[in-house]
């Protein structure tokens, strides 16, 4: 399969927040969010793989900053990285009000999605991701990171597979030691 550049699955979908989407306190539902968000990064993984595709996974979310009802929220999913028939991808959510002020970073997730084929419903292999800003580099290195915390915290692998975690912490704990030296 031919590797995909981010850019050819990159989604952008923008919501109003109307009274139906908050909570007493007049703010936007976390669980709401979450729902955008979901729907976001699976039109994404869907685009990248040409799959139907499903949630495996959804990594820590912290709400930093309440978004009011009648503003604009902007979500951009972006995949980082794929594996053998999963792909991560990265969901980022800006608020603004209804003029375009105001405008704010509200907070952001990791997405695991696995494509899957259209008879069986069972996982299918995906193109790999061709990263070519620095940024994107960035993200599809760390990625293999991330995996490993998820797939270890939802016990499908052990500590002892998880080799990118081993030498991130080997080389914590080194550089604290000649800190202390
Ligand atoms: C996700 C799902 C297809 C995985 O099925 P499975 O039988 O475990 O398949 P496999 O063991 O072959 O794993 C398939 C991929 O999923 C990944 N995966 C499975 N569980 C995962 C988890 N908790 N977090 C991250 N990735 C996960 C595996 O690492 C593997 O990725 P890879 O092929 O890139 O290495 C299956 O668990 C499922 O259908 N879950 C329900 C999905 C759903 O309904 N989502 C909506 C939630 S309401």
């Amino acid at each position: 399969m031919t590797p995909k550049k981010v850019s050819e699955s990159r989604t952008t979908m923008t919501q109003m927040v109307m009274p139906n989407d908050t909570n007493p306190l007049g703010n936007l539902m976390g669980g709401n969010l979450l729902r955008w968000m979901d729907i976001a990064a699976s039109i994404c993984a869907g685009k990248h793989s040409a799959s139907y595709v499903v949630t495996a996974s959804v990594d820590h979310v912290s709400f930093k900053r309440p978004i009011h009802m009648g503003e604009v929220v902007t979500m951009v999913a972006s995949i980082t990285r794929a594996f053998t028939t999963s792909m991560e991808i990265y969901v980022e959510v800006f608020a603004a009000d209804i003029k375009g002020g105001h405008t704010r970073r509200c907070n952001h997730a990791y997405y695991t999605f696995v494509a899957l084929d259209d008879d069986r419903n069972k996982p299918v292999p995906v193109p790999q991701v061709l990263p070519l800003t620095a940024d994107e580099d960035k993200h599809y290195a760390e990625a293999q990171t991330r995996r490993e915390l998820r797939l270890m915290l939802s016990g499908r692998i052990n500590a002892q597979q998880a080799e990118q975690i081993r030498k991130y912490l080997t080389e914590a704990v080194q550089d604290a030691g000649a800190g202390n030296a």
